[in-house]
């Protein structure tokens, strides 16, 4: 199939973090061990909680120009889903799963392919930066565990406007970070919706599909597909 090119050159290339460049398998593995046989129902049904609660609170009060009054740090918001989650498949909650499970979060190791892709990029002179509906503390220690900052040239976090992904703020976020328009980004998240929030928002845009998973079925596709974190390399040089 012929790919598409982007319209402007790309000067930048920003990463969605939890999923795309933070393996969070070993979320799921962790929840095994805890709740054997409930392992892969409970990371499913708490990253979903957890999104579906970041949409709650930006949605409620989107035009405050504060931020949403009823913002959660998304550390909280996570701690909050996977509660939520424990309680809805009637699994005992207990403070040292809840504990760490939350810690794994705050330590993820990168997909194997990931830093060379940073790499090259530097390399190339391209500019690099995570945008994050993480909390800042939280994408910190996760860039450090993964060894990336060094390859990073930003680390943005929605936290400072108090309104998470897909709200247009968040993503302008990184035009107010970096000297650059948004048709000379390449957006990567191996969330379709995310993918879909920056098509919309007018990013070159590339989902990251690992698991082989339907395109949304609402909006325009993603610019570009792939199916590990490579296909940046392939879409830039
Ligand atoms: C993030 C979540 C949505 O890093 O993956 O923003």
């Amino acid at each position: 199939m012929i790919q598409p090119v982007p319209v402007m050159p790309i000067k930048a290339v920003v990463f969605d973090a939890y999923g795309t460049l933070f393996d969070v398998y070993s979320i799921g593995a962790l929840a095994e061990q805890f709740y054997p046989g409930h392992g892969s129902a409970i990371s499913t049904m708490w990253r979903d909680k957890q999104i579906e609660y970041t949409r709650l609170i930006t949605m409620s009060d989107p035009h405050n120009p504060a931020g949403s009054k009823h913002y959660l740090p998304f550390w909280d918001v996570t701690q909050c889903s996977l509660e939520y989650t424990l309680d809805r498949l009637k699994l005992d909650r207990t403070a040292q799963a809840v504990k760490s499970l939350m810690n794994q979060y705050a330590k993820l190791t990168p997909f194997p392919e990931n830093l060379g892709v940073l790499q090259t990029l530097r390399a190339g002179g391209i500019t690099t930066a995570i945008l994050s509906n993480g909390s800042p503390d939280m994408l910190q220690s996760a860039v450090v565990s993964a060894g990336m900052t060094e390859y990073l040239n930003h680390v943005i976090s929605v936290d400072g406007i108090r309104l998470f992904k897909t709200s247009p703020e968040s993503y302008a976020l990184v035009e107010q970070t970096i000297p650059v328009r948004a048709n000379e980004v390449l957006f990567v998240s191996s969330n379709c919706w995310d993918a879909l929030g920056g098509t919309w928002f007018g990013f070159n845009t590339l989902w990251i599909n690992r698991s082989g998973l339907p395109y949304e079925t609402i909006g325009p596709r993603p610019t570009f597909t792939g199916q590990s974190l490579t296909k940046v390399l392939e879409v830039i040089f």
